[in-house]
């Protein structure tokens, strides 16, 4: 019984929530929806001065390297995902690669058991890809001049811009800034932190964005800027050489593509485990009427949970770099799979994850808490055409590894504990993994980065994702079929409670607020309940009939910015 949609079947009809205050953002010609409001006016501005919406994406992923550090990046990497409105898709990985001296074991200490190496200090970080990707998608579907894209970042750097609430409380909490003189010098103030209000200017990074703006991803992976970062990383014992920088290349791959009751999804491939998620989850839940009593109801959480925890499963054998291991996508995503895994669901109780195996027998477990506190940025971009971008980036952790190169003014990330540094001993968000995932020189982490866009009969319908490590593929699985089953607006999708549950450990998380009712008849279906504070940070745009819709976290200083 969902005691909400009881309460509001009208409500849910009609696509509103009780106690929901928020609108969403409507807009008739173009939108974006960001983390960072400033950098979100930036891709308005492009959009509305006649750019496209690749224009708007790489404009606003440059943006937010300067105004939202704890992820917007140029020291790290993600994914992009295009589909113009003629139907042409793009799928840019610029993923960050372990350097040419990576080694299999090399996050094992002298005990034989993983360190801490994979998140702190210089040997955690991949080889950057940002600047290759934006620069790749620019040249490929951008309309606008490389540096007309890169200037509101280079005036953002230089002039400074004032520090918001958000930001000012965010540099605060992060603890390991303070630990590396340059990021103590530039984000913390010396010490004395910024306050709201306050002027962060960026001096160094906007000679560096500079130095792009002049020759493009040259700018970043040879020349200067990788020589410093080289030299830096010789210096303090890092891996990344200027050959790993010169060698660093995007890949164009295929997106992943499937359909759901009707519509045509279009999602990441490897090496993001994200987008097999989404599908096997969706496809899982195919026919088996889990929406009839709403979206926080036992019913529907039951059935999602558990094809989640199938997925995850799966995601801890099969799922890494498809130019190093041979990721058994077919079988993955197999109607015949599927309806097997579907199969092992018992319609009233919670399987323990004990007892579910990745689609071969193999046992692994993990008891772990999983970090929280941790960043990643998602934006969309929806232009006049109807073109859309979705673009997930990340230098993993908040704020990286907390190292800002001397003289360049960008954090470095601490990608490389993407990886599975041993058999069976969870990463920060608790994720397990074997060989597939194994540390290789020049390959790249699994991701669970799932920018995602939808269409119906050739027709725009979403654009969405979102940052939350591990969390990120069921936030945005629940928030896509919070609009296509069951028909909430783009901001009741994004507000409404979360839940997730990821395998191992074996827990249902549910997100502060949800629905109580729901979570006493779950616990006594057999999940072990763990309350949460989010479960992912969705960002969304719906395009309904031509009129767009933006759907932002309200918990956070996301804006949807339209016109
Ligand atoms: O690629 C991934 O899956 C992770 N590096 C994402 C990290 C993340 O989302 C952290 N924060 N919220």
């Amino acid at each position: 019984m969902n005691i909400r949609a009881a309460v509001c079947a009208l409500c849910l009809a009609t696509g509103a929530l009780p106690g929901s205050a928020k609108e969403p953002v409507r807009a008739q010609h173009g939108m974006v929806v960001a983390q960072e409001p400033l950098a979100a006016d930036v891709g308005l501005a492009v959009l509305k001065n006649g750019g496209n919406a690749i224009d708007a994406a790489v404009a606003v992923g440059f943006a937010l390297a300067v105004t939202h550090p704890s992820a917007g990046n140029i020291g790290g990497g993600g994914f992009l995902l295009v589909r113009l409105a003629n139907g042409q898709t793009a799928f840019f990985d610029f993923r960050e690669e372990a350097p040419a001296k990576a080694t299999r074991d090399m996050y094992i200490g002298p005990d034989g058991k993983a360190t801490e190496d994979s998140i702190y200090g210089w040997r955690s970080s991949g080889v950057p890809g940002s600047v290759a990707g934006f620069d790749l998608a620019a040249k490929k579907f951008g309309s606008r001049p490389w540096r007309q894209l890169l200037e509101p970042a280079i005036q953002l750097a230089r002039d400074g811009f004032p520090v918001s609430k958000t930001l000012a409380e965010s540099l605060q909490e992060e603890k390991h800034l303070a630990t590396d003189p340059e990021s103590k010098r530039i984000f913390l103030h010396n010490g004395s932190y910024f306050h709201p209000g306050d002027t962060l200017k960026q001096p160094e990074l906007a000679a560096t964005l500079e130095r792009i703006a002049r020759d493009r991803s040259n700018g970043f992976y040879e020349g200067e800027t990788a020589r410093r970062l080289a030299e830096a990383m010789k210096a303090h014992g890092g891996l990344i050489t200027e050959n790993d920088l010169k060698n660093y290349r995007v890949k164009e791959r295929a997106p992943l593509t499937g359909t759901y009751e009707g519509y045509d999804i279009l999602t990441a491939p490897p090496p993001s485990a994200g987008g097999v998620g989404l599908l096997q989850i969706v496809g899982i839940l195919a026919g088996t009427h889990y929406q009839t009593d709403g979206p926080d109801s036992p019913k529907a959480v039951h059935w999602e949970a558990e094809a989640m925890r199938r997925f995850y499963a799966d995601r801890s054998e099969y799922l890494g770099d498809p130019d190093y291991y041979n990721v058994p996508l077919k079988m993955l995503l197999d109607p015949g799979y599927l309806a097997r895994r579907r199969a092992s669901i018992d319609p009233d109780h919670a399987t323990p994850s004990d007892l579910v195996e990745p689609g071969l027998p193999k046992a692994m477990a993990a008891h772990i808490d999983i970090r929280e506190s941790t960043e990643t940025t998602h934006f969309n971009v929806v232009d006049q055409q109807g073109n859309a971008v979705a673009v997930t980036y990340t230098l993993n952790n908040s704020y990286g590894n907390g190292i800002t190169v001397p003289g360049l003014g960008f954090l470095l990330n601490d990608e490389m504990d993407d990886f599975s540094a041993q058999p069976g001993v969870p990463n920060m968000f608790g994720m397990v993994g074997g060989d597939a995932n194994a540390i290789e020189p020049g390959k790249r982490p699994l991701s669970s980065m799932t920018p995602t866009i939808v269409t119906k009969d050739g027709k725009l319908v979403m654009a969405v994702g979102a940052p939350g490590g591990s969390r990120i593929t069921t936030g945005v699985t629940e928030v896509m079929l919070n609009v296509l089953d069951f028909h909430l607006n783009a901001q009741d999708a994004v507000d409404l409670p979360r839940f997730h549950n990821q395998w191992k450990p074996d827990y249902l998380n549910l997100q502060r607020g949800f629905n109580p009712q729901s979570a006493k008849i779950l616990e006594q279906m057999g999940y072990r309940i763990q309350p949460t504070g989010g479960v992912a940070r969705v960002e969304l745009i719906v395009d309904n009939n031509g009129t767009l819709e933006g759907g932002t976290e309200s918990r956070l200083n996301g804006k949807a910015a339209g016109y």
